[in-house]
């Protein structure tokens, strides 16, 4: 079964066919980051603009580049949340065209099981019940998958999302936009010796806005503080937070397995924290491979054959909802 996959909610116009689920035939991702580069952050208006202008030829290319026609395609999944509501309106608008042109299935997906989905297509041999830490520019959520369609959330932030604080603390200490990426480097060059508060939650919740508020303060107390040694230490304070909750979850639910997703699971040295946990705690550890970490349409073809395959298909009323939850 191939699925073509449209992917719009934020900066990335990217369109893919994936068959099965699970094996990529083409997955092309038109970024905006250097459109955005220069505002050090993303303008969702200019985001819009640029979705609608670039979207034809993306689809145009991914057609080609999978070598299949709009007609060999069994159904068209797009992205309609969560996201930014203009970005999204974008993809949502252009499948349901192309699905009442050409009398195919729309399946609407959501984002985040999107990015869940990003590690099917990785790893051939991954399969439900799992936890999965989903970190991204969005979302920080701590999820019990049961099985493809069956989710519980067991924590999220209650205040900003994990890629946020990143970008923040980033554009504070001049690294600029994106600055995920951009602590990821520098960090390897620093220590960890600066100490940063740890925001501990009676719940399985996450709070990262105490951490963030603490390096703009020591940035701003001391703007000679060394920008390596803060990035590293922010990294390893975070990532701590992040291992102690899942943790938690997968001994209270005896899961073994754990699986990273978004945007933030491409840093390498959360990825060699939780690789980690394979020696210390016999667990197994899944993560995307780098381009699937972050926002892509192979991600969301994959979800959207699962909801396809468990009889989940959207109609024309299809709309974009900015605030979509995982459940
Ligand atoms: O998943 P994504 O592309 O978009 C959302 O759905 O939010 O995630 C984007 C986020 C940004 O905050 C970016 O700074 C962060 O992922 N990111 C990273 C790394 N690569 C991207 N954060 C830390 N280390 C990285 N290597
Ligand atoms: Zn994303």
């Amino acid at each position: 079964m191939l699925v073509l996959g449209i992917e719009t909610s934020c900066d990335e116009t990217s369109v893919a066919v994936v068959e099965n689920g699970r094996k990529v035939l083409s997955n092309i991702i038109s970024s905006q980051v250097p459109i955005h580069e220069k505002f050090g952050g993303v303008v969702p208006e200019i985001a819009s603009r640029n979705h609608v202008e670039v979207i034809s030829n993306v689809m145009k290319k991914a057609l080609e580049e999978a070598k299949v026609e709009l007609k060999n395609i069994d159904a068209i999944a797009c992205t309609y949340g969560p996201g930014l509501v203009g970005a999204l309106l974008v993809g949502v608008s252009y499948a349901k065209a192309l699905s009442y042109a050409s009398n195919k299935p729309l399946v609407g997906t959501n984002h985040i099981e999107g990015h869940i989905a990003a590690n099917y297509i990785t790893h051939k041999d991954l399969q439900p019940p799992f936890i999965a830490m989903i970190i991204s520019g969005g979302h920080t959520h701590l999820v019990h998958i049961k099985d493809y369609k069956t989710f519980e959330i067991l924590g999220k932030t209650r205040d900003d999302a994990i890629g946020e604080a990143f970008d923040k603390v980033a554009r504070v200490i001049g690294l600029g936009y994106p600055g995920g990426p951009k602590i990821d480097k520098l960090a390897k060059e620093g220590n960890t010796s600066i100490e940063l508060p740890k925001t501990h939650l009676d719940s399985l919740d996450f709070s990262f806005s105490g951490i963030k508020t603490a390096v703009i303060n020591l940035n701003h107390k001391n703007p000679n503080v060394d920008k390596a040694d803060l990035s590293a230490s922010f990294e390893k304070t975070v990532t701590d937070i992040l291992l102690e909750n899942t943790l938690k979850a997968a001994k209270s639910l005896k899961l073994k397995t754990i699986v990273l997703a978004g945007g933030v699971s491409a840093n390498s040295y959360i990825r060699e924290r939780f690789m980690e946990l394979e020696k210390t705690q016999g667990m197994k550890i899944y993560y995307p491979s780098p381009v699937l970490c972050t926002d892509n349409a192979a991600m969301i073809a994959s979800a959207g054959y699962y909801n396809y395959i468990n009889g989940i298909t959207s109609g024309l009323e299809l709309n974009a909802e900015p605030n979509l939850k995982l459940t």
